[in-house]
Formats: structure tokens, C-alpha cells, sequence
């Protein structure tokens, strides 16, 4: 078998520059159902310098320096790539626990072999938030992305999100409707931000809650003397949820152009995507696993170590709502989940002992969110196997634009494997985790489907229960503006400016 042309390399490059692993290593995969997002096949997998070069039943084993893994029974799946993650995120006055090489080893124990994360610009700047970041990530050892925050607006910032897109391979922005007086933009900074966006062909993100009425909701708890962490719940409902997503689908529709709603926590919030989705707007809502499948009872522990654990924005809801969120999920409502892993430890958590509004916001969920989505939706019979592959890697690919180097196991996609044996259980908590937090919302938690073998770009990573890391080898993806969610933004447009023109033939039959 030869080496093939490398065809994804024009997105590659930047921090770590093109190459497919470039180890020599070989390995051929064998006996195993494959998985991609359009069908499952009984295929053998042939991978050379980190790339997949052969897809097709009975590969010969030919050459004696390829390791044959035998897959028999077991299904080879892209890795997961978790579209929304914190690592090392400087956030409410504490940084998040999980670095990019910790955080990293809870991926690819978990199954994910590449993340998308938020730089957090400095003081507004986007430049200083880039160098920043990039230094945060020198540990890498998996490939990763980066989304972008936009906190303020003027002309430099404007200038500067046009050199993100075209310079550093960031192809997405995201607006925090949320946390006033530190991440929170106004209507008048979103739509400057939408209509900047759509001219960049980058994807505009919203985090979207009324962070003013938030605001006024946590000070009617602190008045009522609630200052334990259910208060952090009770003081931003699913209502101020759902506000902030339809005025963030109503901007994004008057300026025309696409939106991706994080963490989608409530129906509230799903109602509206599912509405808009209907009238054929362009919406992209990712659930995250603490979403689909923790409910907001744990945040009346008496226990403040355990009920602070779950304190995370939007709040973990009632379970009628993760039902209802993984209804949404298997029906394509909503398209593909995240984790928002932003981790915590329980002395961080602790900052908000005697006042909910001052603990950390934020769950894990990174190692866990590939096993949990396959027990409880693949095993349950809400997803197809084909479903999961693409709600937990292939959807993720194509809106990032980073298809089929990502999210696939085709020939020339970099090879970012998985293989699940769907017979063997596991049981997930702080004592085996390899976060670095000292809590794990999903402890004690059991289920069916075990990630034997992670590979990540060629190398076997994680293999039975043992991690064998790279410090410093995970690439940064560059993805590219103008992804297939913005085909056709122009003809709509301009139908919309010729209706403008032609006031006459409003109201016509046929115009
Ligand atoms: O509670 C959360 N979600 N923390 C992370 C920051 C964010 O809003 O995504
Ligand atoms: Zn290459
Ligand atoms: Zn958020
Ligand atoms: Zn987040």
C-alpha cells in the first residue's frame, strides 16, 4: 500500500504546520464495523503517517512493521470532536482546572481526539487573546481548533476578526447574551458582530440568556435569602433562555445570516430553533451531555460540595427538558452535542459558599461525553450508530468546515479513530477520571459501550486503560471561512434587495 497525496493539508498548518503524524507508524485495523456518518460497513482500516489510506474489506496484512489490531465485534469509529470546550480559561475570577494537556488526556481517554475551544480576547483585543491561547496550547497532544469570543466592539476589533479569519484559520465568533459586567454584549454590538460575520463567512455563536434580567433574577433570590446554589437555578429560568435565543434568531434572520446556539439547555430554547428551523432559517443548536442528561434536583443537595458541582449557565434544567433536548437531538432538530467542559474543583466551587452568584460556572464532560451519548442514546434505540457517529464528530466537521480531513474514516482523512467495544461496560467517576478536578458530575454513573483504543492522527493513544501522551504533538486545525452552511446566503440576499426594488410586484400572484 502507498502513501497518498495528503489533500487536506491546504487547511492545516499555522502553530504546527502540515503533516500526517509522519511517525512511520502503520496500522491495520481489522474485522471491525466501520462507521461513518452515511453508512456502516464490515471494512478493514489501513493507516500510514497518520493518515487513513485504505477503507475496504480484506486488507492483506502484507509488510511485518504494521501492527494489526483485531476489531472483530467491535465498532471503528471517527474520534469525537467536541465543538465546545474551556481549557484553561480564566473565568468568575479563578482559571478552569483542566489545561490543554490534562484536558487532553480526558479526551482521548473518553474517545475525543479533537476539540474546538474559545480564546477569551484580552481586555477586548482579539490579537493579545490569540497569542495568549496559542501559548496555553503549546502542551497540546491532540489536534484542536479555536472559536473566538467577541466582548467589545470598535473598529479595531472589526479589523481584527477579519485578519482571525483569513490569517489564523478561526472561523467562528461567539457572543455572550449573558454574564453582565464581564462577557456580556449588547443588541447593538450582536448585530454589528452578525453583519461582521456574514461578511467573513465565519459562524456567529450565542450564548444565549437575558443577562440583564439574570442579573435582576439573582438579586430577587439574594433578597429572599436563597444564597445556596439551587438559587443559581431558580434565578435564571428557562424563560430568559428562551427570550435571548429568539432575539438572537431574530437578529441573525434580519441580517441573514447563519447562527449556532451553545449549550441549548431548555425546550424554551429549543422551541425557538425548532420554530425558526421550520421557516428555513439557518440554526445550528448543540445540546451539551449535561444537558440531555442531568436534571436540576442535584442542585438541592444539602451537600454544598456536591450541589455546587452542578452549578453551570444556562442552569441543568427539570429532566423534562433533557428528555425533551434528546428528542430534539435524535429527530435533527438539533444537531450535535457538546460538552462545554469548563472544570472546577471543589475548592474553586467553594469561592461561592455563602453566595451561589460567586461559584464558578461550569461542568466536566470532555472524557465523558462520547460513552454517555452512546448508553443512553445508541443503546436506548434513539440513534442509529450512523446518528452517533455524526452528532458526536461528522456534524461538527462539516460546520467547521473541516470535512472530511475530520469527522470521517475515508481515504486521506487524518486518522482519528475510535474503537468501541459495544459489550463492555463502564463506570465513570473522580477516582478514574484523568481531569485534574477532584469531582466528576456524572460519579458513580454506569453504562454499556467501552472506547478500548483511541488513535489520534496515526498513534495508538489509549489502549486498555493506559494513556501513551505526546506532550506538544496536537496540531492546530485551521478552519476555513464561507463553510456549507453559508451556500446560497448570497442568492437569498439578493432575491430579498430585487423584492426591495420592485415594490409593485409585492402581493402578486407569484412574485
Ligand atoms: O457555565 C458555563 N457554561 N461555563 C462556561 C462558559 C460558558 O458560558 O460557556
Ligand atoms: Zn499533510
Ligand atoms: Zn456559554
Ligand atoms: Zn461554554
Amino acid at each position: 500500500l502507498s502513501h497518498p497525496a495528503h489533500e487536506f493539508c491546504a487547511v492545516g498548518g499555522d502553530a504546527a504546520g502540515c503533516g500526517g503524524g509522519g511517525d512511520g507508524t502503520r496500522i491495520l485495523i481489522k474485522g471491525g464495523t466501520v462507521v461513518n456518518a452515511h453508512r456502516a460497513e464490515e471494512a478493514d482500516v489501513y493507516i500510514e503517517d497518520g493518515v487513513v489510506v485504505a477503507v475496504r474489506p480484506n486488507i492483506p496484512v502484507g509488510a511485518d512493521n504494521v501492527r494489526v489490531i483485531d476489531a472483530t465485534g467491535k465498532y471503528v469509529m471517527p474520534g469525537g470532536i467536541d465543538p465546545h470546550t474551556h481549557l484553561e480559561m480564566e473565568f468568575m475570577g479563578t482559571v478552569t482546572i483542566d489545561d490543554f494537556f490534562s484536558g487532553h488526556a480526558a479526551a482521548l481517554a473518553g474517545g475525543t481526539t479533537m476539540h474546538i475551544d474559545f480564546v477569551i480576547p484580552v481586555n477586548g483585543n482579539l490579537t493579545a487573546g490569540l497569542e495568549s491561547y496559542k501559548h496555553k496550547a503549546a502542551k497540546a497532544a491532540m489536534d484542536y481548533g479555536f472559536h473566538m469570543a467577541i466582548t467589545k466592539w470598535n473598529d479595531e476589533v472589526a479589523r481584527e476578526m477579519e485578519v482571525m479569519v483569513k490569517e489564523h484559520g478561526i472561523n467562528s465568533f461567539k457572543f455572550f447574551m449573558a454574564y453582565k459586567g464581564s462577557l456580556m454584549v449588547t443588541d447593538d454590538l450582536l448585530l454589528q458582530g452578525l453583519q461582521k460575520c456574514k461578511s467573513l463567512g465565519a459562524l456567529a455563536m450565542v450564548h444565549a440568556e437575558n443577562g440583564d434580567a439574570v442579573a435582576e433574577g439573582q438579586q430577587r433570590m439574594i433578597d429572599l435569602g436563597i444564597t445556596g446554589p439551587e438559587g443559581h437555578a431558580l434565578s435564571r429560568p428557562p424563560i430568559l433562555e428562551g427570550e435571548a435565543t429568539a432575539r438572537a434568531i431574530r437578529l441573525a434572520k434580519f441580517i441573514n445570516t447563519p447562527l449556532y446556539v451553545v449549550h441549548v439547555m431548555s425546550i424554551d430554547a429549543m422551541d425557538e430553533i425548532a420554530k425558526a428551523k421550520r421557516e428555513g432559517q439557518r440554526v445550528i443548536g448543540e445540546p451539551v451531555v449535561s444537558g440531555l442528561v442531568l436534571d436540576d434536583s442535584w442542585l438541592w443537595d444539602p451537600d454544598f460540595t456536591i450541589a455546587s458541582k452542578y452549578v453551570m449557565s444556562p442552569p441543568i434544567r427539570e429532566a423534562g427538558h433533557g428528555k425533551a433536548l434528546q428528542a430534539a437531538l435524535s429527530s435533527g432538530i438539533l444537531q450535535l452535542v457538546g460538552t462545554d467542559h469548563c472544570t472546577f474543583n471543589s475548592t474553586q466551587k467553594a469561592f461561592g459558599s455563602d453566595d451561589f452568584r460567586k461559584i464558578p460556572n461550569g461542568v466536566n464532560g470532555l472524557e465523558e461525553r462520547m460513552h454517555i451519548i452512546w448508553d443512553s442514546m445508541v443503546e436506548t434505540g434513539k440513534i442509529s450508530v450512523t446518528d452517533y457517529v455524526r452528532v458526536t464528530s461528522t456534524e461538527c466537521a462539516k460546520i467547521f468546515n473541516i470535512f472530511p480531513r475530520k469527522g470521517a474514516i475515508l481515504e486521506g482523512s487524518d486518522a482519528d479513530i475510535i474503537i468501541l467495544n459495544p459489550e463492555r461496560s463502564f463506570v465513570m467517576g473522580a477516582h478514574t477520571h484523568h481531569s485534574r478536578s477532584n469531582t466528576n458530575v456524572y460519579e458513580g454513573r454506569k453504562g454499556k459501550g467501552m472506547v478500548e483504543i483511541t488513535i489520534s492522527r496515526g498513534r495508538v493513544v489509549w489502549e486498555d486503560g493506559i494513556l501513551n501522551l505526546a506532550p506538544g504533538s496536537g496540531r492546530y486545525v485551521m478552519m476555513p471561512p464561507f463553510g456549507y452552511i453559508f451556500d446560497g446566503i448570497e442568492k437569498s440576499d439578493a432575491i430579498y434587495r430585487a423584492s426591495l426594488r420592485a415594490p409593485v410586484q409585492r402581493g402578486k400572484a407569484g412574485a
